[in-house]
């Protein structure tokens, strides 16, 4: 058995060493000539927690045999608790970064990857100059110094590379961790501390034969989004979570680049939701199962008590289907396009049309991801015919939708403890329609395809483009519409009545609120495989957009003028340009 778990006192303990050196400047800025910093320290800032974070390329054993080339954020301490970072021996995650709220964070980062590299603290609210955005990436050997504070509640928040056209990549290539702030109102809650509050990182990946691993292989990846052929858990193949018979807190984070978890007990047990993205609900919600797209959270209050001594609880991926083409019935994987037939459903007729466009063969194919400035129609040709492979059914060992295995838990002792499961959380502010500026005249943002390209209200990303729809005013309440087909009845893929595909749906800067879901029920199949495990109660800071849905939200622009993204989470279609910018006046 292979058992990972993090044990936080033997890390605080090898935090404690790095602590030491937490007197002296780091090396590297000594070293450094003037000038290294594409953005310097500011003397005025007087930073409670003071880190290095290095980009770098190193190796690590994620299987038997050969070690894994991997890309890492590497953390050293120089100032402040020495609980602040925690590691994640051999693997490819960067540092735990533990902070406070009200804490002031000066963060040292230095670039040591062969490419650019920015980093993103995902859902912290801070300063434009401090968010991460790809205009700011550093080459390499140069650096950027982040100073902020934290003022966002105690949850479960994470940090990604968000450089521009490589997020995708790069963070598949490694470079991803989690924060976790803790406040007041949390630690007033009687909640599982310690060894018995559990992050746990979903991702998927595939190996070559060489234990390397291998990103992007084929149109269907690119376009449609990576999907790895086997789950890594905490860095780790086979993750196992040794527990007590007693209540944890486990904090499940999607850092799949694409993959979309149904999550549930492999004995039916039901899922209690405490927290999402934005930190604790009001009260504890429970789930049959709960859906968890790219990017988003859930904190589960998991009791083992009363399990037998010995043996496994599998937290497994459940069936669901209309996420994806191809992928109707969650059974798809490897069907239609992939044999050559005629079989793939709609793919037969509009996509593929376009993925032919080129000749047919892959280096086709990327070249008109690059860009076909004509549009579909006249790219068109191929049909349904595949070529082995390019189809968008996909060759993952584990099939968008389909069921296995994400983690497991052992019983491995007894313990007797007396934590209940609160009855009520928090409270929260509850955002109102009516105190939104536009509450007449909800922003909205359709999700789209054109020219191999997926599209935010018909328009790629600008660096530093915003559109009077995405001006804003600073201070002010805004009603926002995710609209993925339901107004128009196409969703993305140019025709009507086709499936389409569901897109995670991100925001910047302050979290927002579900209000409304709404789906169309000419396109409703496979919905509900899916709507019954959304937990949209609480503060969110990535929603899933199934199609033919639209989401309403309510999102607050306060504090920072400047530009903002927001994006698709599928990290493919972001590195592909499913991002733009809210420009905050
Ligand atoms: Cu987690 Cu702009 O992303
Ligand atoms: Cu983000
Ligand atoms: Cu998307």
């Amino acid at each position: 058995m292979h058992t990972t778990a993090i044990d936080r006192r033997r890390f605080i303990q090898l935090a404690g060493l790095s602590g030491l050196a937490a007197a002296c400047k780091p090396s590297w800025l000594y070293a450094a000539t003037e000038g290294r910093y594409a953005r310097e320290a500011s003397p005025e800032f007087h930073a409670d927690v003071e880190f290095e974070l290095t980009a770098g390329v190193t190796s690590v054993p994620m299987m038997p045999g050969k070690h894994t080339v991997v890309w890492r954020y590497s953390g050293k301490l120089l100032k402040g608790p020495e609980t602040a970072l925690v590691d994640l021996p051999g693997t490819h995650l960067g540092p735990i970064l533990f902070f406070e709220k009200g804490q002031k964070v000066r963060i040292y980062f230095r670039n040591d990857l062969p490419e650019a590299n920015i980093v993103h603290w995902h859902g912290l609210h801070v300063p434009q100059i401090m968010d991460g955005h790809p205009m700011y990436d550093v080459k390499t050997g140069s650096g950027y110094v982040y100073e902020f504070t934290i003022t966002n509640r105690a949850g479960t928040y994470m940090y990604h590379a968000h450089t521009h056209e490589a997020t995708g990549r790069q963070v598949y290539n490694g470079l991803a961790g989690l924060i976790i702030v803790t406040d007041a109102e949390d630690r007033i809650l009687d909640l599982p501390r310690g060894e018995y509050d559990q992050p746990i990182v979903l991702q998927d990946r595939s190996f070559d034969a060489d234990n390397q691993l291998q990103y992007v292989q084929s149109m269907r990846d690119r376009h449609m989004g990576m999907l790895g052929d086997e789950m890594i858990v905490n860095g780790k193949r086979h993750f196992v979570l040794p527990v007590a018979t007693r209540a944890y807190r486990l904090r499940l984070m999607n850092g799949s680049n694409s993959r979309i978890y149904k999550l549930a007990w492999e004995d039916g047990t039901p899922l209690t939701v405490i927290a999402t993205d934005g930190g604790l609900l009001e009260k504890p919600v429970t789930r049959a199962f709960v859906m968890l797209a790219p990017g988003e959270r859930v904190d589960l209050w998991a009791d083992f008590s009363g399990r037998k001594i010995d043996t496994d609880l599998t937290m497994k991926s459940l069936p669901f289907s209309g996420a994806m083409p191809g992928h109707g019935d969650g059974r798809g994987a490897r069907s239609g396009m992939d044999h050559g037939g005629q079989g793939g459903g709609m793919m037969g007729h509009g996509m593929m049309g376009v993925m032919h466009g080129g000749e047919g063969g892959a280096s086709g194919m990327h070249q008109g991801m690059n860009r076909m400035n004509h549009d579909e129609q006249s790219a068109g040709g191929g049909g349904a015919d595949g070529h082995g492979g390019m189809g968008m059914a996909s060759n993952s060992a584990l099939p968008l939708g389909g069921e296995y295995a994400v983690f497991k838990v052992h019983i491995m002792r007894e313990e007797k403890e007396t934590h209940q499961l609160p009855s009520t959380l928090t409270k929260h502010d509850r955002l109102q329609r009516a105190d939104a500026e536009n509450a007449q005249s909800p922003r909205k943002i359709t999700l789209s395809m054109a020219r191999m390209q997926w599209l935010l209200n018909g328009r790629e990303f600008e660096m530093e483009g915003a559109s009077p729809e995405e001006t804003i005013t600073m201070g002010t309440l805004q009603l926002i519409e995710f609209d993925n087909g339901y107004t128009t009845g196409q969703h993305g893929m140019g025709m009507s009545g086709m499936s389409g595909m569901a897109h995670p749906m991100h925001i910047h800067g302050q979290q927002f609120q579900i209000i409304e879901r709404k789906i169309r029920d000419d396109l409703s199949g496979g919905y509900d495989t899916v709507s019954p495990g959304y937990v949209d109660d609480g503060w969110k800071d990535v929603v899933l957009v199934m199609p033919g849905e639209k989401v309403t939200l309510l999102k607050r622009f306060d504090h920072f003028k400047g530009l903002f993204l927001y994006h698709c989470h599928n990290l493919e279609h972001e590195s592909m340009g499913m991002m733009r910018n809210f420009k905050v006046v």
